[in-house]
This record gives structure tokens, C-alpha cells and sequence, in this order.
């Protein structure tokens, strides 16, 4: 497989020089323009597979956001642009401890020419499909990809911006129960290569992005505005400091107990001790945010107690009838027993993560992202038992929050600062994540 040296030589050459071009035009635009404006793009959700994708990519074919994802990756045209393995970029893309479950990278297509200790080479990285148990891994080069967004003063849409973004080249066969359509996905995790660090470093505005599922993802220090909503809401918000895993690149949230309020009467959960902490040795434990699924998850410990202070806390006014389970549920109600309220749905416990470390309030799950409506009758509780752990090697987390939890709800994330602002359900403010303006100013 060695290629005549000579050639391998030219290559390296040419993939320095193409390298130091690129570099020296971004530097030209980036001092002509000085332009640290922060950034909008908006977000689809497919109905097929309940992700999320974000359109920003060059070419029209969207990423799916995986908010614990490390890198971005895509598929690749067979002629693409390298960097070379000793390149500060594939230090980067290889630095980052594996992701949750990474599978040894499995296509061995490699020869000579994807060993990255080698100095001639061309870097390799090393791209995950979030959405599957097992989490499929690959091995790609390392490439650059063309994006472009809007320029955004936070209430509308500016004027476009074209960059560009490190990521992985990766076979098409990864993109297998991704959305039909999508490319690839762009990762937004606590990552030197994330999406949202990539542009922070390039742009100088700010380490901090917002997500509002499912409808807008908003780069940079700004004010946010949201539909008719006269509020400026990134002041307005609550916030947390961000918990730390130091074996996973993922968002955690400094959740001490879980609770379940109704009418003002609290139940709490009986968790073991510890449940919820994050183990700093193995990454086993703690409440993490996911963009690629669906309902939250909690290990089995975690999920027993708060289920049964749940159907505890709803039992005891009397009035509410259980109804059969329906999978994957175990808590269904029967619409009939319970009654609505006017903007946001049943009137249903809260639930609270009750959030320490100095966070100006706790997390709430309320009804709209709480209660899923199963059947004419039948809502149920949108949480899930995660499957057993794995064993050694794949800790699970305490608590995943998925994405119907997620939706409608506000997420600032402040690197600089480490803390997460978070609006809790949006749905009584006239805000909705669907309400920012696209329209581009003329
Ligand atoms: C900018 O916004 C306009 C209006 O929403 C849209 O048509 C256009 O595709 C956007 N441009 C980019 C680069 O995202
Ligand atoms: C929930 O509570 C109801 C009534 O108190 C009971 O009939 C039902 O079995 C409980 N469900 C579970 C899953 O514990
Ligand atoms: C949306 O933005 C456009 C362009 O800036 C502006 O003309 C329009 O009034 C805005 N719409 C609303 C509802 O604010």
C-alpha cells in the first residue's frame, strides 16, 4: 500500500500549501471585515425519526445536531481537502476522549496511509452515529466543509456569511437511520472541533450558542427575540451552572433530587444516595441534555422512585383514573379524569430537578413536556426506562432528557461562563422556539 515516497512528498506539498492559502484568505476577510456578528440558522424536524437538523452546510443537505457530539462529519466528494496528520486540527479531532459506547472504528480501510503518527500523512478522524445503540464509528479524513448562515441581531435576519468548518469525511453507510436527506451531523459538545466552538474561535463572539427546538439554533453573544414576544429572553431566563463530566463532552446539569409538585403539595422521589452524581473516574452518572432522543431516559434506579412519586402525586387528589400502560409508557391517565388548562394543556404534576449549585431556579418538566397523548383518551408520561447498563465500558448516564422535553424551551449555553440559561416551557409567554423572524431584512 506505501506509495513511492516522491509522491506522497508532493502531496503533503500540495496539501501545506492549499492549507497556508486558505489560511492567509481568511485572515485577509477576517481583518477586512472585522465581522463578529453572531449567527442564525434554522432547524427542521423530521417527522420520520424525531431529529433535528440544522441547515448550514454548503449544497443544501442538512446536519443533525447532536448536542454531545464532538465533531461535525459528512459525507465527502472522492477529491477533498486533507491537513496533515502533525497539523494542530487533527490533534484536535483526535484529542477528544471517546464518545458514549464508540465502537472500535470498524471500516479497516486504512493501509499505510491512515496511521497518524506517521508526518507524511493525511489526518484521520474518527466520526460516531449518535442515534443508535452501539453508537457506529468510522474512519474518515479529515477535511473542511463550506458553510454559510445568516448574520443576526438576535430579533431578525441580517445578511448571509459564508465560512468554513473543520470536520470528518465519513462512508455513506453512517448515515443509516439518520433523516432521509441529511449529510451528516453537526456536533455541538464541549469540543475543541464542535460546531459552536469552531465558530466562537473564528468569529471572537462569544463562547455561547442558544438551541430552541425545534425551530432555531443562534451562534454568539446576542439579546434573543421570539415571535411576538416583546421580552429580550436571554436576560429574563433562569440559568444553572453547567455540571462537568470529565469522561464525556457533553452539557450536565447540577441535579441533586428529583421532585414531583402538584397544588403545592410535594412528593419527592426516594432515590438511593448518589444516584444522580456524576462518577469523575468511570463518567457513570449524572442528568445530561441529548438532541437525539426522543423522551428522556433514567437508569433504572433513578426511573422506579420518581415514577412511583409521580403516580403518588397525581393519585392523591383522587380524582384521576389510571389506564392501561401503553409502551414504551408505564404511567397513562385517562383524559376524561383530568382537566385542561387554557394555554398549555392538562393539569398535571410539575416535575423538578431540583437543581444546587448556586442555580437561580430549578428545572421544571410541565405538562406540555411532560404528558404525551397516546390514544382518544389516554395521555401518558413521556419517560422511559433506560435499558440495562452495558457493563464496563459504557457507564450510562443517571438521566438523559430527551427531546420532547427539550421542545419549546429556550437553551443558552455559555461556555466562557459555564452556565446554562433556560426558559423552562415557553408556551404560556406567547414565545414559541418556532417564532424567531427569518425574514431577511431587505
Ligand atoms: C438567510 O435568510 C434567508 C431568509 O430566511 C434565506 O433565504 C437564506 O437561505 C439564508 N441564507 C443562509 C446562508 O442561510
Ligand atoms: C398508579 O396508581 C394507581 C392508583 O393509585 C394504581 O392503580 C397503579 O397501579 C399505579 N401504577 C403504577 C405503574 O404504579
Ligand atoms: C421580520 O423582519 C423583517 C426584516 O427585518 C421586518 O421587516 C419585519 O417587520 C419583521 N417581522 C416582525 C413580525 O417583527
Amino acid at each position: 500500500m506505501s506509495m513511492p515516497k516522491l509522491a506522497t512528498m508532493r502531496l503533503y506539498v500540495l496539501a501545506v500549501s492549499v492549507l497556508l492559502s486558505m489560511a492567509v484568505q481568511e485572515c485577509a476577510a477576517q481583518r477586512s471585515s472585522g465581522d463578529h456578528s453572531p449567527l442564525v440558522a434554522p432547524l427542521a424536524k423530521d417527522p420520520a425519526t424525531s431529529l433535528y437538523t440544522i441547515s448550514i452546510k454548503d449544497g443544501g443537505a442538512p446536519l443533525v445536531i447532536d448536542l454531545a457530539g464532538p465533531l461535525v462529519w459528512s459525507t465527502c466528494p472522492p477529491a477533498h481537502q486533507t491537513f496533515p496528520c502533525g497539523s494542530r486540527e487533527c490533534a484536535a479531532a483526535n484529542g477528544v476522549s471517546s464518545p458514549l459506547g464508540c465502537d472500535n472504528a470498524d471500516d479497516g480501510t486504512d493501509g499505510g496511509r491512515h496511521d497518524n503518527r506517521r508526518p507524511y500523512c493525511s489526518c484521520t478522524a474518527h466520526p460516531c452515529r449518535p442515534t443508535t445503540s452501539g453508537r457506529p464509528c468510522a474512519t474518515g479524513d479529515l477535511t473542511t466543509f463550506a458553510m454559510s448562515a445568516n448574520a443576526t441581531d438576535g430579533r431578525s435576519t441580517l445578511y448571509p456569511v459564508s465560512f468554513t468548518a473543520v470536520g470528518a469525511c465519513a462512508p455513506d453507510r453512517l448515515l443509516r437511520s439518520l433523516p432521509a436527506g441529511a449529510a451528516g451531523v453537526a456536533g455541538f459538545g464541549r469540543a475543541a472541533l464542535s460546531l459552536p466552538s469552531q465558530l466562537a474561535a473564528r468569529r471572537g463572539f462569544g463562547r455561547r450558542f442558544a438551541v430552541c427546538l425545534p425551530g432555531v439554533v443562534v451562534f454568539g453573544s446576542t439579546p434573543i427575540y421570539l415571535k411576538y414576544y416583546p421580552v429580550e429572553l436571554t436576560a429574563t431566563i433562569a440559568f444553572t451552572p453547567l455540571a462537568k463530566n470529565p469522561r464525556r463532552g457533553g452539557y450536565y446539569l447540577p441535579v441533586k433530587d428529583i421532585s414531583v409538585v402538584w397544588d403545592g403539595v410535594t412528593t419527592p422521589a426516594s432515590l438511593p444516595p448518589r444516584a444522580l452524581e456524576i462518577d469523575a473516574w468511570t463518567g457513570r452518572g449524572g442528568v445530561t441534555l441529548s438532541t437525539v432522543q426522543r423522551y428522556t431516559t433514567m437508569r433504572a434506579d433513578v426511573y422506579r422512585p420518581f415514577i412511583r412519586a409521580f403516580n403518588a402525586s397525581i393519585g392523591k387528589p383522587g380524582y384521576v383514573k389510571s389506564v392501561a400502560a401503553v409502551a414504551p409508557f408505564e404511567l397513562c391517565y385517562d383524559t376524561y379524569s383530568l382537566r385542561r388548562l387554557k394555554r398549555t394543556g392538562w393539569n398535571v404534576p410539575t416535575i423538578h430537578l431540583e437543581l444546587g449549585a448556586g442555580a437561580s431556579m430549578n428545572w421544571m418538566v410541565n405538562n406540555g413536556n411532560s404528558m404525551v397523548q397516546m390514544g382518544d383518551r389516554t395521555v401518558c408520561l413521556a419517560f422511559v426506562e433506560m435499558g440495562p447498563e452495558a457493563g464496563y465500558g459504557t457507564p450510562a448516564p443517571a438521566v438523559v432528557i430527551g427531546t420532547y422535553q427539550l421542545e419549546d424551551n429556550l437553551l443558552v449555553f455559555d461556555e466562557d461562563k459555564e452556565v446554562l440559561h433556560f426558559s423552562g416551557l415557553l408556551w404560556g409567554s406567547g414565545a414559541t422556539c418556532s417564532g424567531f423572524n427569518f425574514t431577511l431584512a431587505s
